[in-house]
């Protein structure tokens, strides 16, 4: 089978650029009991297990009529990529409410979220939980990419070609974009879908039923207001407290490490 040429350098990416970014962040998670947050379609997380975790959960809203994990093993093999002997022990994919983790406080010993918390209605509230079920010299690395204010901000630039339209283009301008999109490309109608083949989906319905209502829900945070939630330790503390109804805080997860020296290459997209 082949694969779109877009699709398969999405596939290398999540099984080779993301665990040696991780490693360079975070080390090695050897013997590390992981919750992915947001984990979509999983792939990563074959990839993820290079690192040698212990095991790695995902957490997604999205409910799904197929096994994930399978899913993403079968896509990663027809990409030409070895499997991990020990993907089918090791990963596990749960769905939850998108506010409250099903996992018992200080279950995790290292939290990863990689391009979810723009597209999350609260993220205070999930960072909380985030906090919550990782222990207390847990780790939580969350990637946020990219955020709305930013040039592909808009989550659309594949499809309009506007620089940051988004910003100053109202709802049903972007929507007649995405509707001339279809009609002048019908013939990369299959080459985008990817993970998203087994759904049904066609370009069409893939843009009208999961592009458009994803533009619109993107949570439009300005990146400092997010950073300010992450480094306000008080105010995660609060936030758990009052999702457990109970008055009690505990010093845990540690405050935010930023690597200066890290430099993204720009010219290339995306950009791991
Ligand atoms: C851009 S995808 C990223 C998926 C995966 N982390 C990756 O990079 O391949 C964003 C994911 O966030 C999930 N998501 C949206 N709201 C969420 C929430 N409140 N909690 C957890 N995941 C959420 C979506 O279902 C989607 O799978």
């Amino acid at each position: 089978m082949t694969l779109a040429p877009e699709y398969a350098e999405w596939i290398r990416a999540r099984i080779q650029n993301v665990p040696v970014m991780t490693r360079s962040f975070c080390g090695d998670l050897t013997g590390l009991e992981v919750l992915d947050l947001g984990c979509g379609d999983m792939m990563m997380d074959i990839g993820l297990l290079s690192l040698n975790p212990a095991h790695i959960t995902g957490v997604d809203v999205r409910v799904r009529d197929f096994s994930v994990v399978e899913h993403a093993a079968r896509e990663v093999s027809n990409a030409g990529y070895a499997l991990p002997d020990n993907y089918k022990t090791c990963l596990s994919y749960q769905t939850y409410d998108g506010s409250s983790l099903p996992f018992e406080d200080d279950r995790f010993d290292f939290v990863f979220s990689w391009g979810v918390f723009e597209h999350i209605s609260n993220p205070r509230a999930v960072l909380a939980e985030a906090r919550r079920v990782v222990n207390p010299s847990g780790r939580i690395f969350i990637v946020v990419w990219p955020w709305f204010h930013s040039f592909h901000g808009s989550h659309l630039v594949k499809y309009i070609s506007e620089p940051y339209f988004h910003l100053h283009r109202p709802d049903d301008w972007v929507w007649e974009q995405l509707n001339e999109y279809l009609e002048s490309h019908p013939e990369q109608a299959e080459e985008h879908l990817g993970f998203w083949r087994p759904e049904g989906y066609t370009l069409r319905s893939f843009l009208r039923e999961e592009m458009w209502p994803e533009y619109q829900s993107l949570n439009r945070y300005p990146a400092p207001v997010f950073t300010g939630c992450v480094r306000s330790r008080a105010d995660l503390r609060k936030d758990r407290n009052q999702h457990r109804g109970s008055s009690s805080g505990r010093n845990g997860a540690s405050g935010m490490l930023c690597r200066p020296d890290y430099r993204w290459d720009h010219r290339s997209f995306p950009p791991w």
